[in-house]
């Protein structure tokens, strides 16, 4: 299982530290959140933040914007070094264009839904994406409870993707745990966040070790 930490879970007074212990684990990816109180009731982090921990981190950036508007700041989540760069389905009005405009800034596009956006709205762009993210809570805060329904939609998708001859990648986010992360292995998830499960754990390497082997 390919495991991307949530930074939103971090000691921010520590942050050196615990990117330092990122770069020790087994993770193969960071999750990073950004949040604009408008989309999301909630802010979190943004730019000058994330510039920081690209010096710092040795892994890859996996951003998850959860912002109006997303395609205004493409250039700069390519300058902050991301590799992946979700957006949120329910932010764009021209999906198309924006999954574009991040494949030629040079990142790969990920698309991200809500729990109650159904997976059958990504028909017709799944193909050209290399990663979906399903969000397995409503977005905007860390340590919520996983919403099982997530499950059948890990399955739906998958079937999509198959169908429709997508390289994407099934990402899910929110509540992610050794109970929940082994419940979406079995369902085909291919990468699993995991802000508290990691951050607020005793052990934190030996939590991203009982993902990864998931
Ligand atoms: C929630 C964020 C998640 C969050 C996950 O809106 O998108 O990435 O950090 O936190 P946990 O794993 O604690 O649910
Ligand atoms: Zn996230």
């Amino acid at each position: 299982m390919i495991v991307s930490p949530s930074l939103l879970s971090a000691d921010f007074g520590n942050l050196a530290r615990d990117l330092e212990m990122i770069n020790h684990s087994k993770a193969q990816m960071l999750h990073l959140d950004v949040m604009d109180g408008v989309f999301v009731p909630n802010i979190s982090f943004g730019f000058p933040v994330i510039k920081y921990v690209q010096q710092l981190c040795k892994k890859p950036l996996d951003v998850h914007l959860m912002i109006v508007e997303p395609q205004k700041f493409i250039n700069e989540v390519r300058d902050c070094g991301a590799e992946i760069m979700n957006v949120h389905f329910e932010a764009c009005n021209h999906l198309d264009r924006v999954v574009q405009q991040i494949h030629d800034a040079g990142m790969k596009a990920g698309v991200t839904i809500n729990p109650a956006t159904p997976v059958c709205l990504l028909r017709d762009i799944v193909a050209q994406l290399d990663l979906v993210l399903l969000m397995s809570v409503n977005p905007g805060f860390g340590g919520q409870k996983f919403i099982p329904n997530t499950l059948n939609k890990v399955k739906e998708l998958r079937a999509l993707i198959a169908e429709t001859g997508s390289k994407a990648v099934i990402e899910v986010d929110g509540g992610v745990n050794d109970v929940t992360g082994r419940q979406l292995a079995e369902a085909g998830a291919d990468v699993l966040v995991a802000g508290n499960y990691v951050f607020k754990a005793s052990d934190p390497l030996a939590a991203i070790e009982t993902l990864v082997n998931l």
